[in-house]
């Protein structure tokens, strides 16, 4: 862990040495949209950091991006009011617009969210760190997402466009919104995250209370003006501050029918014990996760190499689908872990936008003392930092740390570290892999690597009733977007995949009658006349 290494001497530039067109300007956001207008902001405000560091005379410095509104209580209450407003029991504009009406407002967001690609692409590289190729593809992954739940929608809405007949009974179902929806996301994916969840709980017909991200805030500042454009004032409504101050009060009011939360487990349960209705909330989550990869005697080893590092590092390990310990047996283990760490000491370290970079600085301020003090309790413990540079630190960037032997006395074996150390435990019997996940509080995902028909057999009947996905010789993750997303134990509620999340934002609702002569002619001249939004039978091409 030397702090001399000359690799790193040139990690971090003068602004001087930042290229034009990757910089951005410095945004002192003073606007939050409230019932359809952008609010002017005069009070507190939270400035906003980049990991970025500058070099001064006084060291490194992370660079000051801007500053956002640091709303109160009351105002939160008055975004709370207009999102309960514009929702008006199910009878405000935007749930009670057709499908078809609400799926051109949505198009409409989408063109005018295109328009500002490049400025959030760099927004996000400044902001959280995320490589250029990487945070290219969030922006386009969720373009894609809207544009494939927007397809899905209309598939849905085909379906239920016919009437169906039961016992002498008619009914057109079709799924309708549940209410206001309080969104709040992660700072990993500010963008993509958060919209997978407000996009088809927009979509539905509910109406949004949207917590800005901690990190990743001002990447939806040139949005704002998409969403006060696209939608009917009140739809979307932001909320920026401390989630304790403005989320509390918001919760205990009880007028959140649902909370989307992508986070921990611990914050989730606060919050849901803050509403005092515990039936009428429903909760989408997407919470912890030390996803494990089992590297067998079996394994193809270049293949487990290449897919574990892709999994344990993209994005310095800061992805909830990231793997966070690996299983390797023993036969395999020093091939193994001499080839991972190889690979690991040669992974480029440098700035978001420069070429071919795949380690960069860390958002949050306390993850690299949390980091050491993680791989310190390994090291006192009896493992070593198997790689060149393994865990070492300048302001805050940390290069990846390959540790062996872990073992259960140490905190990576239990806790989610969410950053660049690879965790390895060596393993005789295939049944201590399985006993791991059996005794974890989560269940998110595994990945197997194996190459024995029966050996993986086995493995995948024990793990697909402990996680919600086995991968087989390759990382975990979320995509494609329209494979379900959820998982066990203490990592989620409800299930998210592009469909999915349409069921989960929505309840079926039905109108039935009983076939007689008059209510075929009531139903037929409702129709007919296009009288109502829900009874129709209109065909959305
Ligand atoms: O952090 C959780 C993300 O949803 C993971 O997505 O597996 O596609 O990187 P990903």
């Amino acid at each position: 862990m030397s702090s001399e290494n000359p690799t790193f001497q040139d990690l971090f530039k003068s602004e001087n040495d930042i290229p034009e067109e990757y910089k951005v300007p410095t945004i002192h956001q003073r606007e939050y949209l409230l019932n359809g207008e952008l609010i002017q902001w005069n009070g507190d405000v939270t400035e906003i950091y980049s990991p970025i560091c500058i070099p001064t005379e006084n060291g490194l410095q992370r660079k000051l991006l801007g500053s956002i509104p640091n709303i109160t209580a009351k105002e939160a209450m008055d975004v709370l009011e207009a999102s309960v407003k514009a929702y008006d029991n199910g009878l405000g504009e935007w749930p009670t617009m057709s499908v078809e009406a609400r799926i051109k407002c949505m198009q409409k967001f989408v063109y005018l969210m295109i328009q500002q690609r490049d400025l959030v692409i760099k927004l996000l590289m400044w902001e959280i760190g995320k490589t250029l190729p990487d945070s290219t593809k969030e922006f386009d992954r969720t373009v894609d997402y809207i544009n494939l739940t927007i397809d899905a929608l209309k598939d849905l809405d085909r379906e239920s466009s016919r009437f169906k007949e039961a016992e002498g009974t008619i009914a057109q179902i079709r799924r309708a919104p549940l209410g206001v929806v309080l969104s709040m996301g992660p700072f990993n994916y500010p963008l993509n995250e958060i919209f997978t969840t407000l996009i088809p709980a927009l979509i539905m017909g509910n109406t949004i209370l949207f917590k800005l991200p901690k990190h990743g805030v001002l990447a939806h500042y040139p949005l704002l003006k998409a969403f006060q454009e696209a939608f009917p004032k009140g739809t979307v409504n932001t909320l920026y501050g401390k989630g304790s101050e403005i989320i509390t009060p918001i919760m205990e009011s009880g007028k959140v029918n649902v909370l989307a939360f992508i986070g921990s487990s611990k914050v989730a349960n606060g919050l849901k014990k803050l509403h005092p209705k515990v039936n009428r909330l429903r909760a989408i989550l997407s919470l912890d996760a030390k996803n494990a990869a089992i590297v067998t005697k079996h394994a193809n080893i270049d293949v487990a190499v290449s897919e574990c590092i892709l999994g344990a590092l993209s994005f310095n390990g800061q992805r909830c689908t990231a793997l966070k310990l690996i299983f390797v047996q023993k036969e395999v283990a020093e091939e193994f872990t001499q080839k991972l760490s190889t690979a690991v000491s040669a992974m480029k370290a440098g700035l978001p936008w420069e070429k071919d970079v795949k380690i960069t600085p860390l958002p949050e301020v306390n993850k690299p003392p949390y980091l050491k003090e993680c791989i310190e309790d390994a090291l006192a413990k009896g493992a070593k930092v198997l790689n060149e540079n393994g865990g070492y630190n300048e302001a805050s960037f940390v290069f990846p740390a390959v540790v062996y032997p872990v073992n259960d006395q140490m905190k990576l074996y239990h806790e989610e570290q969410f950053g660049p150390i690879i965790p390895i435990v060596p393993f005789d019997d295939i049944s201590e892999p399985i006993d791991y996940q059996v005794n974890a509080n989560h269940g998110m995902q595994v990945s197997i690597f194996s190459e024995d028909p029966v050996e993986t057999s086995k493995l995948i009947d024990a793990f697909v009733n402990l996680v919600s996905r086995v991968n087989i010789n390759c990382q975990a993750q979320r995509g494609p977007d329209v494979f379900p997303f959820t998982g066990r134990k203490d990592s989620a509620e409800g299930t998210l995949s592009v469909f999915d999340a349409l069921r989960s934002f929505s309840i079926r609702s039905l109108v039935a009658a009983k076939i007689t002569e008059s209510n075929k002619t009531l139903l037929n001249s409702i129709v007919r006349d296009h009288d109502s939004n829900f009874l129709s039978t209109d065909y959305i091409f």
